[in-house]
């Protein structure tokens, strides 16, 4: 795992552990013997170190975390690199993350590539730098600039790190960095460390920082721990100051908050796999893509395609509609290029991918086509025959169907082996979660070429079987259900909505009902009032686009508690018969939240899920799922199944007829056995 090579009196010493060069313990014990023996050895006189493969090194094994020790600990290697009498050079390509920064920071000089990136992305898995990064990064770059670098967790280039200081010099290119690194390395005279080094901030820099990152970091363990490191290092000695950062790791390590956000790291890679498919399975070039719709969707999903720089041939019915979707793509692109994250040539290269057409004989050419229309069997049946006709051999047929059967849109083909869909979730250009259905007939090498092509485009892809609402929005059904019943029986939408805040959701069912839309799938007729939405509707309450919705709304959209709403449930109450009762918050976490654990149990039993992770993978990139709760299933294993099951007896009258507890979760719970295995 350590390589090691003599040119002339400089020693290169290469981490050799692909694909990350993941700091294990053989990766440890060769560094800390291979930097022993050089101390011994008079024919050195000064020691690089880099990464061999595509990175200088991604950090710490995390699947060693959890597990009992096994030394030498990372920082006590981190420490000899520092304490070495020859001087050492990091020689930086790719990434140095984490660890692997902090290995170079014990280092006493740093040359990296242009192209590499440098970050302590720590924070993300909920610990901070844990081998002296909270304490050297600063008496680097100064205690503001490491703050913004530990507590975002987002590397930096090395052109950025050479002007901050964090790295002494940039090498010509990733070919030349060795070289370079050696003859650097030549000219040094005597170690520098930067443990020797102190930094000063004023007390009120870690206040300010707090209060300015308040929002983002609410309820999180690592950020606060890793503030209070970082201003450990303006107060302590290198020593007493790492003492500090090594308890507080500790603590975060072992914490709920960790495991989660370790769970949903492997989770995100686990979820790319297809069981049953071999890892190489060759797969479909795909060059041109065709898009059916340009309303938001089709916009959306033609955008992703675009930036990645895939050329996209979008059909529409009517020239208006095609124009108006290519101005909000356009807008969109635009309202990014102001913010500052896209250069005007960027978009104007986007666009230029761009093809509007209104005829359909132009889709001929593409590799794949998405039918982006609105929900209807027989519309979208109807694309899909007419494609049938159009489309060239191999070419890919996908659905953006949020809910219909993609076995029943295949049939309208002649080949269902190249129909599947891929559900993007909206705004499709922003959200990453990508479902990519798999028919019965769908062919594998299709369906892998789905799952590589989302990823390609920077989306998180997960496998779903078929059934109503896929993974993601079948959960969701229990969950509306419930909560519209909870409000007729006597809660407001307030506290339905309080109850998922708190729990970390971005927003309630009601709060999200309003974002979507109150009158999707309404049936226009205000007369015909049979449920609380059609009475909303029936007003014009159709949400955040009426300024009024569960809630009302003003200029800046936001939300307050409408009486207009309160009465309408009144009156919705009293023609129902129904006695409002007070409804705990209990009840409403096990209603609205418990349920969708059951469904999510549901559809791992039926295969429609391949691993419980994938579940949470869904929830996370496509409903905003707290990532430190992990997903709703893993989530269920952590609380117990004994009381996920326990709170769904509890509540079993008001859950009503229609509710029947997953056999699997009760086996499960019965068992004492996760979910998630
Ligand atoms: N430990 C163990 N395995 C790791 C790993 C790590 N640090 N980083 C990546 N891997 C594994 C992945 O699980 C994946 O395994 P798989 O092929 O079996 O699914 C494989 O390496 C390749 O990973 P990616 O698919 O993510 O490869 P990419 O090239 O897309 O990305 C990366 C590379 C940017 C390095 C990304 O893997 C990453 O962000 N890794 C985590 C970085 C990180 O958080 N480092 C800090 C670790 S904690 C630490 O260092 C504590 C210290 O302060 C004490």
């Amino acid at each position: 795992m350590i390589e090691t090579k003599q040119h002339d009196d400089v020693l290169e010493i290469v981490m050799t552990n692909p694909p990350v060069n993941a700091l294990g313990a053989g990766v440890r014990t060769g560094l800390s013997e291979a930097i022993a023996k050089a101390q011994a050895n008079p024919a050195v006189k000064a020691i690089v170190i880099r990464g061999g493969g595509k990175m200088f090194s991604g950090g710490a094994d995390i699947t060693e975390f959890g597990k009992p020790p096994v030394g030498p600990m990372l920082p006590e290697v981190v420490d000899a690199i520092e304490a070495s009498d020859k001087p050492v050079v990091a020689a930086i390509h790719g990434m140095a993350l984490g660890g692997g920064l902090e290995v170079a920071l014990g280092a006493h000089y740093r040359i990296a590539a242009p192209k590499a990136k440098l970050g302590l992305p720590e924070v993300l898995l909920g610990i901070l730098p844990g081998a002296g990064g909270t304490q050297r990064l600063p008496r680097l770059i100064g205690a503001e600039a490491a703050l913004g670098m530990i507590v975002s967790g987002s590397p930096i280039p090395a052109t950025k790190a050479a002007q901050a200081g964090l790295i002494d010099r940039l090498a010509e290119s990733d070919e030349t960095l060795g070289d370079e690194a050696i003859a650097f390395a030549r000219t040094l005279d005597a170690p520098r460390r930067t443990g020797d080094r102190t930094v000063s901030a004023d007390a009120g820099v870690f206040e300010k920082f707090a209060a300015d990152n308040a929002r983002k970091i609410k309820g999180l363990d690592a950020p606060k721990a890793c503030i209070e490191a970082v201003k450990a290092a303006t107060e302590l000695p290198l020593d007493q100051g790492q003492q500090k950062e090594r308890a507080l790791f500790m603590q975060l390590v072992t914490g709920e908050q960790s495991k989660a956000l370790r769970h949903v790291f492997f989770a995100e890679r686990t979820a790319a796999k297809i069981d049953g498919l071999p890892r190489d399975i060759q797969l479909r070039p795909i060059r041109q893509v065709g898009v059916i719709g340009a309303g938001t969707m089709g916009g959306g999903i033609s955008m992703n395609f675009l930036s990645a720089g895939i050329p996209v041939t979008i059909v529409e019915m009517a020239q208006e509609a095609l124009d108006r979707g290519t101005g909000v793509m356009r807008k969109n692109y635009e309202a990014t290029a102001a913010k500052g994250r896209l250069t005007p040539e960027q978009v104007e290269k986007a666009m230029s991918l761009l093809t509007p057409t209104l005829d359909f004989g132009a889709l001929a050419h593409c590799d794949l086509i998405i039918e982006a229309v609105y929900e209807n069997m027989d519309v979208k049946k109807e694309i899909f025959a007419k494609l049938d006709g159009i489309a060239k051999p191999g070419a890919m047929l996908a659905s953006n169907t949020s809910y219909l059967s993609i076995d029943e849109i295949a049939t309208a083909t002649k080949r269902p082996q190249d129909v599947l869909g891929l559900h993007f979730f909206s705004p499709a250009n922003v959200m990453k979660l990508v479902e990519v259905v798999r028919g019965a007939k769908t062919a594998p090498d299709a369906l892998a070429t789905g799952m590589a092509l989302a990823q390609k485009i920077g989306k998180v892809p997960v496998v779903s079987g078929v059934c109503y609402g896929f993974i993601g929005n079948r959960m969701l059904i229990p969950r509306q259900t419930n909560a519209n019943a909870l409000l007729l029986e006597g809660a407001t939408p307030e506290q339905v909505d309080r109850v998922h805040t708190a729990f970390g959701m971005p927003m309630g069912p009601f709060q999200m009902a309003d974002l979507a839309g109150v009158d999707i799938g309404w049936h226009r007729d205000p007369e015909r009032i049979e449920s609380l939405q059609d009475a909303l509707c029936a007003q014009g309450r159709w949400g955040q686009k009426k300024q009024a919705g569960f809630y009302d709304y003003d200029e800046k959209r936001k939300p307050t508690p409408s009486p207009v709403v309160a009465q309408i449930i009144d009156d919705f109450r009293a023609k129902a018969g129904i006695t409002p009762r007070s409804i705990s918050d209990d009840e409403i976490m096990v209603r609205t939240l418990y349920t969708m654990v059951n469904e999510g149990a549901d559809i791992l039993a039926e295969g429609i899920a391949q691993r419980a992770s994938d579940i949470d993978v869904v929830w996370n990139y496509g409903y905003g799922w707290p990532r430190h709760k992990g997903g709703p299933m893993f989530w269920a294993d952590q609380i117990g199944l004994d009381t996920v099951v326990d709170g769904l007896k509890r509540y079993e009258t008001a859950l009503g007829g229609d509710f029947t507890l997953s056999p699997l979760l009760a086996k499960r719970a019965a068992e004492g056995k996760p979910l998630d295995r």
